[in-house]
C-alpha cells in the first residue's frame, strides 16, 4: 500500500490542504449511513475486491490497471457527506458551481470521481511507477 499511502499524504485530503485536515482512508473507501443501503451491491464488487487484497500478495496486483475501475471503490455518497456546500455553490467558485449544476439537477450520470479522478492520492501514477522500480 506504500504508493497509495505516499500519494495520500501529499494530497489535500491527506493533510496538505489549506486547513491541514487529514481524512481516514475509510472516509472515501467505505460507505456510511444511507449510502450503504443504496450502494451495497456495487460495493461488493469493487470495494471488497480492493480491501480483500490487503490479505493477498499486494505486489502481484496490477494497481495501475485497477485505476480504470476507480469508480467502483470510491463512492459519490462519501464525497457528498463532507462537501455539502457544493450544491448551494456557497463557496463562490463560479467555475465549480457551473460544473456541478448538471450533477445536482440529475442531468448527468457523471460521478465525482469521473471529473476528480485523482483526489485522495496526489500523483498516484508517479508513486506506483516509483514503487515498481524498487522491486
Ligand atoms: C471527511 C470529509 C471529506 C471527504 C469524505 C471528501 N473530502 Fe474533499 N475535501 C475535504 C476537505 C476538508 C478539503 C479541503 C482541504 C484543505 O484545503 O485543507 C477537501 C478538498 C477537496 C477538493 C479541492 C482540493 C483538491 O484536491 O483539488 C476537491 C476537488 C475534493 N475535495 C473532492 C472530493 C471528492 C471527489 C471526494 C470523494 C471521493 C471527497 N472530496 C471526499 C473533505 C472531504
Ligand atoms: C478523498 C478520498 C480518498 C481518501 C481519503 C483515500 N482515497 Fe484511496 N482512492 C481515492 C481515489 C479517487 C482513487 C483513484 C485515484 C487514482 O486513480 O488516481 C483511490 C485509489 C485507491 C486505491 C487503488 C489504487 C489503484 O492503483 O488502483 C487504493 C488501494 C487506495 N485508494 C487506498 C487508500 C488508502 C490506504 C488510503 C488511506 C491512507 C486512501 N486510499 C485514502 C480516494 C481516496
Ligand atoms: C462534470 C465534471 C464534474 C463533476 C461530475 C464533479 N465536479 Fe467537482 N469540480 C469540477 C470543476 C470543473 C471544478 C472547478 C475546478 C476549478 O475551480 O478549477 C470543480 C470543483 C470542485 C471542488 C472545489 C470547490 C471550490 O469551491 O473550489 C470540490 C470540493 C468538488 N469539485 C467536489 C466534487 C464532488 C464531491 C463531486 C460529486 C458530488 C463533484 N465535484 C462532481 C467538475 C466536476
Amino acid at each position: 500500500m506504500q504508493p497509495m499511502t505516499d500519494a495520500f499524504y501529499l494530497d489535500a485530503h491527506g493533510g496538505r490542504g489549506r486547513t491541514g485536515v487529514r481524512l481516514e482512508c475509510t472516509d472515501c473507501h467505505l460507505p456510511r449511513g444511507n449510502a450503504f443501503k443504496h450502494l451495497a451491491h456495487k460495493t461488493k464488487s469493487g470495494l471488497h475486491d480492493i480491501w480483500a487484497n490487503f490479505t493477498y500478495d499486494l505486489d502481484a496486483i496490477d494497481w495501475e490497471k485497477k485505476r480504470d475501475r476507480r469508480e467502483e471503490f470510491t463512492l459519490n455518497a462519501s464525497c457528498i457527506n463532507c462537501h455539502t456546500e457544493l450544491e448551494q455553490g456557497a463557496k463562490a467558485n463560479p467555475k465549480a458551481f457551473v460544473a456541478h449544476k448538471p450533477y445536482f439537477l440529475g442531468e448527468t450520470t457523471k460521478t465525482c470521481i469521473e471529473c476528480h479522478k485523482n483526489v485522495g492520492h496526489k500523483d498516484l501514477g508517479f508513486h506506483l511507477s516509483k514503487h515498481k522500480g524498487t522491486q
